[in-house]
């Protein structure tokens, strides 16, 4: 059977998410019973060159996938509140699963949405919206089942790791590294983002709603960036043996959590130091596993396209059981045994 998909932005994320989805729908279709198909994508420039081919499918006018009723999953890559919260929230009260990739909008309303989504019995998802390529909250999941985690941190910003690390090894400008990380894709819309730090802020509380199931209000957790280092910094911090990488933490305590989002310097002898570039590194400390470390790449098209394809993939799995349609596509057959084999 085939699922329709409506795909709400074709940027960096939604060309991952297209280029993955067109190119392996056969295996997807292999491993879940189900081929996806993407039937609408919207856009704001219809006129702006691709780097996919997908003629027919664009549209300025989110009703034509809101609305559609044989559209059953949202993949919401467009980014910032509003209209994004506007569509996810239709789309999921109007009974479709949703994939998001959008960490401010998870942040900021995930706990509305996933009432919302828990109401009308559909998947909201979000795999992308953290450490990029890193299944990190799929293995939250997984791990919660057995153990107490009680501290969740790490690097979870690709572009000021990017930034960082090419300052630091490179000799490049703030400025000139700022500028390549935003070619490369991994920058938000508007960078500030990033390297103020409300990036990362944004997915701390997502892995710690998950973590420690607690709904964190943004501007309850001191933040700092990276925007203020200059390269000397950079190049006095290596001569004493360091190096220095935006971090964010969440820690359980007695009466609740204690969190952060800041710039620390870690020894060259600590796993942080080797985490370079575009990738992220999430830390889990449990009662029973002890400690784990996740690196992998934290942003670009491919990468973050692979997250939101994990979750889709999640969803199929657990279509057939979910559906009306599907349901009504596996009709069981009446009669006896032998009736039906002989
Ligand atoms: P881009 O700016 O590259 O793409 C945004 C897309 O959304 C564009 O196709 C744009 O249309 C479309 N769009 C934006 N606003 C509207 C609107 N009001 N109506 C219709 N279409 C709209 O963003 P990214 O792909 O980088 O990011 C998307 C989301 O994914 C963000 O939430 C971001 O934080 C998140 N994310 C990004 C990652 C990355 O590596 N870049 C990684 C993980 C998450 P048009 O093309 O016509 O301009
Ligand atoms: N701007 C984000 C980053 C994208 O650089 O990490 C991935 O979430």
């Amino acid at each position: 059977m085939k699922i329709k998909i409506g795909l709400l932005g074709l940027g960096t994320v939604g060309t991952g998410v297209y280029k993955l989805i067109t190119s392996r729908g056969g295996h997807i279709r292999e491993s879940t019973g189900v081929y996806p198909e993407i039937k609408k994508i919207l856009v704001k420039n219809l006129n702006k060159p691709r780097k996919v081919k997908v003629e027919g499918l664009l549209t300025q006018n989110a009703e034509e996938i809101l609305k559609d009723k044989e559209i059953k999953i949202v993949i919401e890559a467009i980014g910032g509140i509003s209209p994004a919260y506007e569509y996810v929230k239709e789309a999921l009260s109007s009974g479709k699963h949703v994939i998001t990739a959008n960490k401010e909008l998870m942040a900021k309303h995930g706990e509305d949405l996933n009432e919302t989504a828990k109401k009308n019995g559909v998947f909201l998802k979000c795999e992308a919206s953290v450490g990029g390529a890193i299944p990190i909250l799929h293995q939250i999941d997984r791990l919660k089942i057995t153990d107490e985690i009680d501290f969740v941190g790490g690097i979870v910003n690709g572009t000021t790791n990017y930034i960082l690390t090419q300052m630091s090894t490179k000799g490049k400008s703030y400025e000139e590294a700022l500028k390549e990380a935003q070619q490369l894709g991994y920058a938000e819309a508007n960078p500030d983002y990033d390297v103020k730090g409300f990036d990362s802020l944004y997915k701390l509380i997502i892995l710690m709603r998950k973590v420690f199931n607690v709904n964190v209000p943004v501007n309850s957790i001191r933040r700092s960036g990276i925007d203020g280092i200059a390269r000397e910094d950079l190049d006095y911090i290596t001569e004493w043996g360091y190096k220095l990488k935006l971090f964010a933490w969440g820690k359980k305590i007695e009466n609740g959590v204690f969190a952060g989002v800041e710039p620390v310097l870690v020894e060259e002898s600590n796993i942080l130091s080797r985490v370079n570039d575009v990738n992220n590194a999430v830390i889990l400390k449990g009662d029973s596993f002890g400690e784990y470390v996740f690196v992998g790449k934290g942003a670009g098209e491919l990468p973050t396209g692979d997250a939101v394809v994990a979750d889709l993939i999640d969803i199929l799995l657990n279509y057939n059981i979910k559906d009306n349609d599907a349901a009504k596509l596996l009709p069981v057959r009446q009669g006896s045994f032998t009736d039906t084999f002989y």
